[in-house]
Order: structure tokens, then sequence, then C-alpha cells
């Protein structure tokens, strides 16, 4: 008998080793974006890289169907706009159909939809506040247990603003107008047993906080620290992490999991936004994620975290500034901006080139010098800029550097390219000031693209995509827990009920 339960304590052991191991580097692949590369694509790139986890700014049911034949898990969600003010009580009505078409047909077809994103950053200062944050939630669980969806875990995202600002992660709570409003979400949380997912953007919080460029890195050559109490921090994210565990603990959930929902660090559209620093900061990160070191407030945790992003996004709005719309480890074209090893290890490597990406002819749009009305010049470069994406003009960025009639140039060329080199779009005519070329008017950091061929116009169902999200759950669990232990277990129990003669 007792040489059972020796078998027992082995077979516990592994089954705690099965979840201990668990955590993933997951990405974040928005397409807000004039032109996408198609989904095949990305999940061979995904799949190429050994990225196992893809969270979806909605469940677009193209690009759900390319993720079918993978074992990617995904996490999508269910955006605010759906939920719009003036249409409240229709579109919760909708709440039920909307999982029924994309959710659960999806599932049955075999996609592995693990997470869902109720509301994305309800509450932050940039969005339009969601009127029933708290009915949404539970009318969306409600239609999951019916469509016995059970094993999608559910939760919100949140941006890092929901915390006020302080100077110790000791002082961190939820800004005070808000306060009532998360400690009913983490109620909820707590009730479905869900996790606090949090959306990250150092380069901001660099900013807003004023602290000096190196803290950002995780490479530990930052003369800046800061030492609260017993702690002392000697860079942004293990700060920023920690102000949450704080405000957690406050609200009475010490051992809530968090999940990195979105964190990144953009190549252009601002300062300290370069490629050679998006590199040095993933670096650090990975490394520091993928050894489990945890943070001083949770030494060796396992954090859960999303990339933000796979690709560029030129579509996203300007409000929270141009360097949003570079945040991609990849070009709009499936080329990778900087060396980056998602394995944490390290390693000087470039990440694998998109396949079967093509771009349409080299040709370039660019202004035909005539300033002989500029009002008409001023209103053609509006009109391009307005109309593509012109974030790389703007102070500190990669073209900020072009006069003005370069300036123009590069608009139209914008104008140009996201709108296919189509002729019938007015193509490149400008009014009389714009002129075709084949030779590349990219100069020093400026780079004048080239659309791509294999690209897709993203679907009307999506929204304004952003920031962040994932999953540590039961279903991720059983997958990393796989075959050998299974047949262990089964063979454990069938040897502890065995008649004992
Ligand atoms: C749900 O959405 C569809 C499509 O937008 C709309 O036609 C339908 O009226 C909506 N249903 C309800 C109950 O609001
Ligand atoms: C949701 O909010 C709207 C607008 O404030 C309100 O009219 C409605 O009664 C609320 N619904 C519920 C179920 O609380
Ligand atoms: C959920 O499961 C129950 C019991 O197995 C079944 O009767 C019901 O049809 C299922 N509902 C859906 C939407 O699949
Ligand atoms: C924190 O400070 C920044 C910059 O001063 C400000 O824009 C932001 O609104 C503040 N956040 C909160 C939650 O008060
Ligand atoms: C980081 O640097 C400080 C000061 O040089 C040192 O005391 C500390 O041990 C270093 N931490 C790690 C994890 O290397
Ligand atoms: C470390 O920090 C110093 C300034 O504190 C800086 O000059 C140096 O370039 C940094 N080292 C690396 C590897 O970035
Ligand atoms: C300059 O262009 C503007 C706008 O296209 C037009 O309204 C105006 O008449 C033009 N001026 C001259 C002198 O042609
Ligand atoms: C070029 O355009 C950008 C963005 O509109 C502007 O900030 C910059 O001043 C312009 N440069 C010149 C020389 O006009």
């Amino acid at each position: 008998m007792e040489r059972r339960w020796n078998w027992v304590a082995v077979f516990l052991l592994l089954l705690l080793g099965a979840y201990s191991v668990d955590g993933f580097i997951g990405i974040q692949w928005g397409r807000y974006a004039s032109q996408s590369l198609v989904p095949s694509v990305v999940v061979d790139l995904l799949l190429q890289n050994g990225i196992k986890e893809i969270k979806l700014s909605a469940p677009s049911p193209n690009v759900l169907e390319a993720l079918q034949s993978s074992n990617i898990g995904i996490t999508v969600a269910l955006q605010n706009d759906f939920i719009r003010r003036d249409k409240w009580l229709s579109n919760i009505k909708n709440v039920s159909q909307w999982v029924e078409e994309l959710l659960l047909e999806p599932v049955q077809r075999g996609v592995h939809i693990q997470t869902l994103i109720i509301l994305e950053e309800p509450l932050s200062l940039y969005r339009t506040p969601v009127l029933n944050m708290t009915d949404v939630f539970q009318e969306t669980v409600s239609n999951l247990h019916r469509c016995n969806l059970t094993h999608i875990r559910t939760t919100t995202t949140h941006s890092s603003d929901v915390l006020k600002n302080v100077s110790k992660p000791s002082q961190a709570d939820f800004r005070d107008d808000i306060k009532d409003k998360m400690l009913e979400s983490l109620r909820l949380f707590k009730k479905t047993n869900s996790f606090f997912m949090y959306n990250m953007v150092p380069i901001f919080s660099l900013m807003v906080n004023k602290w000096p460029i190196e803290f950002a890195f995780m490479d530990n050559n930052s003369t800046f620290t800061i030492v609260d109490g017993k702690y002392t921090y000697r860079n942004a994210f293990e700060f920023l992490f920690d102000c949450l565990v704080v405000t957690l603990e406050k609200a009475g959930y010490p051992d809530m999991e968090i999940v990195i929902g979105e964190i990144g660090w953009p190549t252009d559209g601002g300062k300290y936004a370069t490629p050679e620093n998006a590199e040095r900061f993933y670096r650090g990160f990975l490394k520091h994620i993928s050894e489990k070191k945890g943070t001083p407030r949770r030494p060796k945790w396992n954090i859960d975290v999303f990339l933000s992003s796979l690709t560029d996004e030129n579509k996203v709005p300007l409000q929270l500034g141009p360097s949003y719309r570079h945040r991609g480890i990849y070009n709009f074209d499936g080329t990778p901006k900087f060396a980056i090893d998602f394995t944490g290890k390290g390693r000087l490597m470039f990440p694998v080139l998109a396949q079967g990406s093509l771009k349409m002819p080299s040709r370039w749009c660019v202004f035909n010098g005539d300033t002989s009305n500029m009002t008409k010049v001023e209103e053609q470069f509006q009109y391009a800029c307005t109309l593509s994406d012109c974030s790389s003009l703007s102070p500190y960025s990669s073209c900020s550097q072009l006069d003005l009639k370069s300036n123009v140039s590069f608009a139209f060329n914008m104008f140009y390219q996201t709108s296919n080199q189509d002729q019938k779009n007015g193509g490149c005519d400008f009014a009389g000031l714009g002129a075709l070329t084949t030779r590349d008017p990219s100069m020093g950091t400026c780079y004048f693209p080239v659309e791509i061929l294999t690209a897709e116009k993203v679907d009307a169902g999506i929204q304004i995509p952003t920031y962040i999200g994932y999953d540590r759950s039961g279903a991720h669990a059983l997958r990393s827990f796989a075959t050998p232990q299974l047949l262990f277990i089964a063979l454990s129990l069938l040897y502890l009920i065995w008649p004992n003669n």
C-alpha cells in the first residue's frame, strides 16, 4: 500500500510541474491598415517564428479560417463600438448573435479561441466611455454559457492610465473617478475565474513620468533607479507592473493573475522611436520574461505577454500620437525591421521573412515641383495626408528632415501606394501636380514604400484595433500537458484501483 502512495506523490508532482511550465510570449496582430498581409502568410510567419498565441482586434472570419488548421491559441475582442451608445438596446441583444456567428461557429470548426476580451480599455482617458460595462460583460458571459463555450476565458483590457500617476509603486491605486467601476470589474473577474489584462506603452510612460531613456531598457544599465521601501526599481516595466500589483493588493486581490495584453516599442513617429531602441527594448524584455524573473513584488512569477505588434497599422487614429502607427516588429510588407529572438535567448537574429509577399511594380508618385500656386500645393498635400499616412513626417521621425518639396512627394506617394497604385482613385494626378517615376525617391532614413500585391483590404467588420491581450486557460494548460503526462496519469490511476492481492 505504501508503494501506492509514492506513486500518488509522483503523480501529483508531475501534475504541478505540468501547470508551472505554462506561460507564453504571444503577439498582437491589429489590421487597422489600408492593406494588410493575407492571413495565411501571417499564420505561416507565426509558425516559423514559433509563436503559439495571437491576439486579434476582431474575430474576422477569414483570419479565423486561416488559423483553423494551426494549433495557435487565439484571443479576440468584442469591441467597444459594438455596444454603441445610440444603439445600446438593439446591440446588447445582438451579443447572442455575435457569439453564435463569430465564436461558436469557428470553435465548432476547430479554431482555438481561448480568450475573449469583452471591451477594450473601456476606462481609458483616451476613449469614449462605454455604458453599462457590467451588463455587457454579464450578457456576453451568459451567452458563452448558453453556447457551451465555457472553456473560453473572458476579461477586459486596461491601459496603464486606469492607475493614478505616482512616484512609487507603494502609492499606486486606481484613478478616483473610476475606482468603483474597477472594483466592480474585479469582482466579476474573480467570480468568473478570470485575470487582469494590462496594456503597457513604456515609451509613453517614460514621457509622462519624465524618466531618463535608459530606464526604459531592461539590460540593467540605468543609473536612475527608484527606491520604494525594500524594493529597488531599475526599469520602467517592473515599476509599471508592480504599480498594478499594489493596486490589486489594496483592492483585496493579491493573487490575481496579470497578463500583459500589449507591450512593445515603436520604430518611428516620435522621440526615441527607432529600430535600434526597439531591438534593445525587446532583447532585454524577452530575456526577462523567458527567464521568469518576475518583478520585485512578484519575484519569479511567470508573466504571459502579447507583444505589440506584428505589423504596422497606418490607419490607427492619430490621437495617440504618430508612433502608434509604427509599432510593428514587421513592416507592412512582411519584412522584419530589426533583430529579435522570440525565445528570449538574446541571439542576434532576424525573424523569418513573410513568404510569398510580392510587391507592386516599382513605381512611385512624386510632386512635379510646380510651386506657382502654393494654395493648391498645400491643399493637395493635406488631401493626400488625410487619406493616407504622413506620420513619418512628424518631428523626430524618419522623414522629418525633408524639405517642403520632398514633403509633398512623400504625401503623394503614400496616397498613391495606399490606394494600390490605382489610377481610378485619381491615381497620381493631384490636380496636375503629380508625376510618376521609376527612380526610387527614398533618401537617407526616409523610405518611400511601394505597396504589396499580395495584400488584402481588411474586412469591414473590423473597428479601431488597438491595444492588446491573453490566456492561461484550462484549455491552454491542457495542451501543454500533453499525451505523455495523460498516459502516465491513466496508468497511475489504473495501478491505484487495480485489485491488490
Ligand atoms: C443585429 O445586427 C444585424 C446586422 O447589423 C441587424 O440587421 C439586426 O437588426 C440586429 N439585431 C438586433 C436584435 O438588433
Ligand atoms: C444602460 O444604460 C442606459 C443609458 O444610461 C440606460 O438607459 C439603461 O437602462 C441601462 N441598462 C441597464 C440594463 O442598466
Ligand atoms: C450545449 O450542450 C447541451 C448539452 O450537451 C446541448 O443540449 C445543447 O444543444 C448545446 N448547445 C449548443 C448551442 O451547442
Ligand atoms: C498622468 O500625467 C500625464 C502627464 O502629466 C497626464 O497626461 C495624465 O492624464 C495623467 N494620468 C492620470 C491618470 O492622472
Ligand atoms: C544591476 O546593477 C546593479 C548596480 O550596478 C547591481 O547592484 C545589480 O545586482 C544588478 N542587477 C542584476 C540583476 O544584474
Ligand atoms: C549605458 O548607459 C550610459 C549612460 O548612462 C550610456 O552612455 C550607454 O550607451 C549605455 N549602454 C548601452 C549598452 O546602451
Ligand atoms: C490656386 O489654387 C486654388 C485651389 O485649387 C484655386 O482656388 C485658386 O484659384 C488658384 N489660384 C490661381 C491664381 O490660379
Ligand atoms: C513637412 O510636413 C510635416 C508634417 O506636416 C511638417 O511638420 C513639416 O514642417 C513639413 N516640412 C516642411 C519643410 O514644410
